[in-house]
């Protein structure tokens, strides 16, 4: 696959998707998140691939937010436009992806940088990590769900504080708000994140996009997140994984997914 800021790295069932505009901390302007959203797509449909990673290149930055030189011009109609394509082609095609994507954050996360990292199902941070949603110090808000996923991960209050101050915190703190599920150093981070993705490759990939659904409905206030947990919990038993699962655990043998 050929892009213009991503790389896209595919071994032993796991993909790494590397964001390279090193020059420009990896700013999200619209080629990239074009880029992300064709490369992300391939993925879906390749049965070789069964989690992704998402980092950034370099040792400075993740992402440090929506490309502002791309941006600053813009009106009204454009600016609620860069929003809501960004959202529905990046942003929620992540959070809804049916296979496990974790951000590797190795730097800067900044605005939609952070919302990029907060889309993903989960996060783990290197020590020279800074994360913050500074849009209000530039006159905007955040624009890639940052104002819903935010108090979703760390709690209202915490999120309101982070928001309006533009405030950023450091790898340390994001742990201890629970933004991140771990803090490393730069060098182990993709091995810390190949680590986790590898013990999800043991696992039914058919359950876990079953249960990937299932969590998401809970954040979703139009669904029933209990009614969406029997309807995929039921849809499990007409699947052959879960013959396999089952047949596996009483044959005493590992499962083959
Ligand atoms: N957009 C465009 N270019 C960016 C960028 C961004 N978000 N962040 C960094 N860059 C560019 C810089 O302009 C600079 O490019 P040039 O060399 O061509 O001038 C290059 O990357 C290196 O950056 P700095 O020289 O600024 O590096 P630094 O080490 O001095 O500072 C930083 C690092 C603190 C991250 C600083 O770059 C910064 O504050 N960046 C902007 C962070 C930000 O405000 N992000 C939110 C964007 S708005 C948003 O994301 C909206 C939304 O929700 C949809």
């Amino acid at each position: 696959m050929e892009f213009q800021n991503i790389l896209i790295d595919v071994k032993d069932g796991l993909a790494t998707i590397i964001i390279n505009r090193p020059k420009q901390l990896n700013a999200l302007n619209k080629a990239t998140i074009k880029d992300l959203n064709k490369g992300l797509l391939t993925l879906k449909e390749d049965n070789n691939v069964r989690c992704i990673i998402l980092t950034g290149s370099g040792e400075k930055a993740f992402v440090a937010g929506a490309d502002i030189k791309e941006f600053a011009h813009f009106g009204i109609e454009e600016g609620k436009k860069l929003a809501q394509i960004g959202q529905e082609k990046l942003f929620n095609l992540i959070e809804t992806f049916p296979k496990p994507v974790i951000a590797a954050i190795n730097g800067f996360a900044l605005g939609g940088g952070l919302e990029l990292a907060m889309s993903c199902h989960f996060r783990v941070a290197s020590e020279n990590a800074k994360m913050g949603l500074p849009e209000v110090s530039l006159g905007v808000i955040p624009g890639y769900g940052g104002t819903q996923r935010l108090p979703q991960l760390i709690g209202k209050g915490k999120a309101m504080e982070l928001i309006t101050t533009a405030k950023m915190i450091n790898a340390e703190e994001a742990l201890q708000y629970h933004l991140v599920n771990y803090v490393v150093s730069i060098e182990d981070l993709l091995l810390t994140c190949k680590k986790i993705a590898t013990a999800t490759l043991n696992n039914s990939p058919k359950a876990i996009t079953a249960a990937i659904n299932a969590v998401n409905a809970g954040f979703d206030n139009s669904i029933n997140g209990f009614d969406k947990e029997i309807e995929e919990f039921g849809n499990c038993f007409g699947n052959d994984e879960f013959k396999e699962g089952t047949s596996a655990f009483m044959e005493k043998r590992k499962p083959n997914y």
